[in-house]
């Protein structure tokens, strides 16, 4: 045996002893450099071919051909199996592991004053009223003029009004829409007007600055006080569940008359007295009223053929007390931890 194939059956030997134990590619690249690089052990074997004797060289140029490939060959094997068990970023991307729990993936859903709003007008649809929607940015006339708060009206200091100039306002209430509705169309009207309200308050965990109401009102010949007891109970048993008791409060609105608030049973105590209703029994959830005989004559309807009911409530309250909610800007930080619970 020759001298150079000696030398290449001990490079051979070393290099698949020494690829065995690698365990790492940064280091199997450096075996590959050690044995197969250009200054490499049996690339620089291969380079002395020309000093053997001619008539072995094609035999030893054959067997260090085979030797190379065969190395690499190992090389490449060695190199598929550790980038399984070592995954460079790309390569991790594209394993995925079956065995792993699974990520929740979360779906959008409609916001809960939006949900509360949606199930209101569905109630209140289902027992015949029609939808309208009226402006944010109002008037003055519609939004007290016409509703029987005189200029100066003490009833106007309820309100604090974000005024855009002296006629011009962000509505307060969505009572304004009951005039557009009763300007425009000739009884029976029976309506419900979704819609924003803007008050100029101090934000606490009571009241915002922008919130939600839902007006409705009915005018015919003959409706009377009890229809509207009668609608609103029947509201309020849809919506919190037929147990849920209910009474009805005298109250003031400059245009209704006789005027009310109803209040629900508390839902945390049913009534016994708690933190939530103050130790009363009892929550308010909406102001209501026969629509006074001056709101008529300044929409011109006769107040002595017509009668009307009106009311108005808001969302976030009801919302408030149907999720059990104690702060009201909860609705509007946009916290998904609050969000995703609805
Ligand atoms: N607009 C009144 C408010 O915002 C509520 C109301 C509406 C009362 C209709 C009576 C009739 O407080």
């Amino acid at each position: 045996m020759s001298k150079f194939e000696d030398k290449l059956r001990e490079a051979q030997k070393e290099a698949q002893e020494e690829l065995a134990k690698v365990d790492k590619i940064k280091d199997l690249e450096e075996l590959k450099a050690k044995y197969l690089g250009r200054r490499g052990t049996i690339t620089s074997l291969l380079k002395n071919l020309k000093e053997a004797p001619e008539e072995s060289r094609p035999a030893l140029g054959k067997l260090a051909n085979e030797v190379k490939d065969q190395i690499e060959g190992i090389f490449k094997e060695r190199f598929e199996e550790l980038k399984i068990q070592e995954p460079s970023k790309e390569k991790r991307a594209e394993f995925f592991d079956y065995t792993l729990p699974g990520r929740k993936s979360w779906s959008g859903k409609l916001h809960p004053i939006t949900q509360i709003n949606e199930k209101i007008i569905e109630i209140f649809y289902g027992m015949g009223f029609e939808v309208a929607k009226g402006p944010d940015v109002e008037t003055d006339h519609y939004n007290f003029e016409a509703l029987n708060f005189p200029k100066d009206h003490p009833a106007r200091d309820m309100q604090d009004t974000f005024y855009i100039d002296d006629e011009i306002l962000l509505r307060t209430h969505t009572s304004p829409v009951q005039i557009r509705v009763m300007e425009k169309r000739k009884p029976p009207v029976r309506i419900i007007a979704p819609g924003r309200c803007y008050r100029h308050e101090a934000i606490n965990a009571r009241s915002y600055c922008c919130f939600h109401q839902v007006e409705g009102f009915y005018v015919d010949t003959d409706v009377t006080f009890a229809d509207l007891k009668g609608v609103l109970s029947a509201f309020v048993w849809e919506l919190f569940g037929k147990e849920v008791g209910v009474r009805f409060r005298g109250s003031f609105f400059p245009f209704t008359e006789p005027s009310a608030e109803m209040d629900i049973a508390c839902v945390n105590c049913k009534g016994k007295g708690c933190g939530l209703c103050k130790y009363r029994g009892w929550l308010e959830i909406l102001g209501a009223g026969m629509i006074d005989p001056e709101v008529f004559k300044n929409v011109g309807y006769d107040p002595e053929v017509y009668t009307g009911y009106a009311f108005g409530m808001g969302v976030e309250r009801i919302a408030m007390l149907k999720y059990g909610i104690d702060d009201i800007r909860l609705f509007y930080e946009n916290d998904l931890r609050f969000l995703r619970q609805f």
